[in-house]
This record gives structure tokens, sequence and C-alpha cells, in this order.
């Protein structure tokens, strides 16, 4: 049976996303796309279709409806409202929640039960809401998380250093917003410890670089995707290939009942193990207060 990926949100992250997997190599096999502007997703398929000439990999695309994520392997959701400029992801809180409810809905009660992807902001509340209101087991959720920041990280160490950032090995962790973090203690470069290259001075001017990053684009072109589109179809082939991917998205955190980012291993099962860092006094404050700020915004959803 081919890979079904359904996308629900065919704006600009779930077009990226979807326009990444096209430019790549992927076990995809059947990709179903999802909006409730039923003419652009129409427009969308079509335009993806074209594409397929020049694809390294084959896929049938069109513009379905929730019918269609029965038997799919992976929901991705980026539906709903993104940052206007000055936004927080925060603030998006209210309308975002308010149309998962419908949209996790709708997904179970068409027999999905296969793993959801979530890219919503504010991410980690999306996905704990995407957890409790499907009522699957926590591995089958997975949040983006702070994949992304992660990536310019890994982007500006690298750039910094003349090194290629597939070589800078650091996560960003916690919140996917303001509260994120640097896991500075556990970065390293090739074989050596971050600190060798860098001094605190540049740490924290790339910590600052990276968690202002969607403000500076979103005031420059007025919103993110190419991105988070990469980011998920990353995550997309680690679970379709049954890679065992280290990715930092949002996962369950046993001990605080909330979705937050930490590195944890992604396979065909979904996230398999989440691993524990060890952090330094600064940081183990900083991911405390990501975990206040994440539980407060969850106390505040009707
Ligand atoms: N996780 C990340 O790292 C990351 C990065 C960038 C953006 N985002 C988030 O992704 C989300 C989407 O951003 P965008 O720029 O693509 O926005 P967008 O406005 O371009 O697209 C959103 C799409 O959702 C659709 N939609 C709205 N309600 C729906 C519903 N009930 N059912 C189905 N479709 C619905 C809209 O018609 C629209 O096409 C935002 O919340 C944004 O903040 C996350």
């Amino acid at each position: 049976m081919k890979n079904k990926v359904v996308v629900i949100g065919c704006g600009n992250v779930g077009m990226s996303y979807a326009y990444a997997l096209l430019n790549q190599s992927t076990k995809v096999g059947e990709l179903v796309l999802i909006d409730v502007n039923k003419d652009r997703v129409d427009g969308e398929a079509m335009d993806l279709n074209h594409c397929l000439a020049f694809s390294p990999s084959y896929m049938n695309i069109k513009s379905g409806d929730y019918i269609d994520c029965k038997g799919a392997k992976i929901v991705v959701i980026a539906a709903g409202a993104n940052q206007k400029p000055g936004e927080t992801r925060m603030d998006l809180i209210n309308k975002n929640s308010a149309i998962f409810k419908d949209i996790i809905s709708n997904v179970v009660s068409n027999g999905f039960d296969g793993i959801f992807l979530v890219a919503t902001n504010p991410l980690d509340v999306m996905t704990y809401l995407t957890w409790k209101y499907s009522g699957f087991l926590k591995e089958k959720v997975i949040g983006s998380g702070t994949c992304l920041d992660t990536a310019r990280l890994r982007y500006l160490v690298g750039n910094r250093l003349n090194i290629a950032p597939s070589e800078v090995h650091a996560y960003v962790i916690g919140e996917h917003g303001d509260s994120e973090l640097v896991a500075w203690s556990n970065a390293m470069v090739g074989l050596q410890n971050v600190s060798d290259y860098l001094t605190e001075f540049d740490e924290d001017d790339i910590k600052d670089e990276v968690k202002n990053a969607a403000y500076e684009i979103i005031n420059r072109k007025g919103a993110t995707y190419y991105g988070i589109g990469m980011s998920l179809a990353y995550i997309t082939n680690s679970i379709l290939d049954d890679q065992n991917n280290i990715l930092t998205v949002s996962c369950y955190n046993e001990k605080e009942k909330i979705f937050i980012g930490m590195p944890a291993i992604v396979n065909n099962s979904g996230v398999s193990k989440v691993l524990n860092l060890d952090l330094n006094n600064s940081e183990k404050i900083a991911f405390n207060n990501s975990i206040s700020v994440i539980k407060e915004a969850i106390s505040k959803i009707n």
C-alpha cells in the first residue's frame, strides 16, 4: 500500500512542505491536500502535479476531504492563523485552538490511526491539544517543536565558523517560542565542545538571532515557510524511512504532562524515545521557565 500523507491547511507552510517533499527522494506515495479554501487547494494540487515530470519521487497528488484520512500514515496540520508583524506565537492561541477541536475530531472520526505531525502555532500548545482531542498514544503525536530553531542554530554556528551546519551538533529546546533556549553545555562542533570555538558573547548573540529569526523574517516578507516546510519534510522522511533520527520535536514530557521541544528518536512508530540532556543550572532554569509558559497557556484554554 502507498504511504499516504494528508496535509490540512494548505497555505504558506502546508504548501512549502508539499513542495519540499516533491523536490526530494521520499517514500510518500500519495499526498492529499485539505483546506477550507477548496478552490485554492484544487489549484495547488494541479500546480504540484505539473512538477511530477521533473521530481525525483512519484506520488499521487489530489485535493481531498477528511474521508481521505483513513489509511493515511501521517496527517500534517498547518491550518490556522499565522503571526502578523508584532504578534507572538502565543497570541494565536484562541484562534487556533478553536479550529483544532473541529479538525482533530474530523480526522479521527474518519478512521485515521497513523501519526499526527503538527506545525500550527503556538506549537507546543497545539500539539498538546492534538493529543488531548484525539486520544492517541503520546508517541503518535509529534510537533515540529524546535526542529526549525535547531536548524537555524546549526546554520548560524556553522556560518560563523565556516563549518558545514551538518557538523554542528547542538539543540534548541523548550517552547517553540520566546522562552526557547540553546543547550550550549551539550553543543559540539565535530567532536569538540562549542566553547572551544565560541565565546559567551558569540553564544548570546547567536541565541538571540535564533530566537528572533521568525520576527525578523515576518517583518521583511510577512511569513516564514521554507524552513518549516523542509523541517516537516525531514520529519516525514524520518518516520516513513524508519530512520531513528534524533530531532528536537515537540514530544510528551512524562513529568510535566505537556508537549515541549526535546531531542527525541523519531522512526516508523513516531517518537520512540525522548532523550534527557544533562543541562547546567542556568539552562535548567530556562527550561523550567519554558515549561511554565506552556502550562500557563494551556490553563487559559476553555
Ligand atoms: N512550527 C513552525 O516552526 C512554524 C513556522 C512557520 C509558521 N508556523 C505556523 O503555521 C501555521 C500556518 O501558517 P501559514 O503561514 O501557512 O498560514 P496561511 O494563512 O498561509 O495558511 C493557513 C491555511 O489554513 C487554512 N485553514 C484555516 N482554517 C482551517 C480549517 N479549519 N481547516 C482547514 N484549513 C484551514 C487557511 O485557509 C489557509 O490556507 C501558523 O499557525 C503559523 O504560525 C509554524
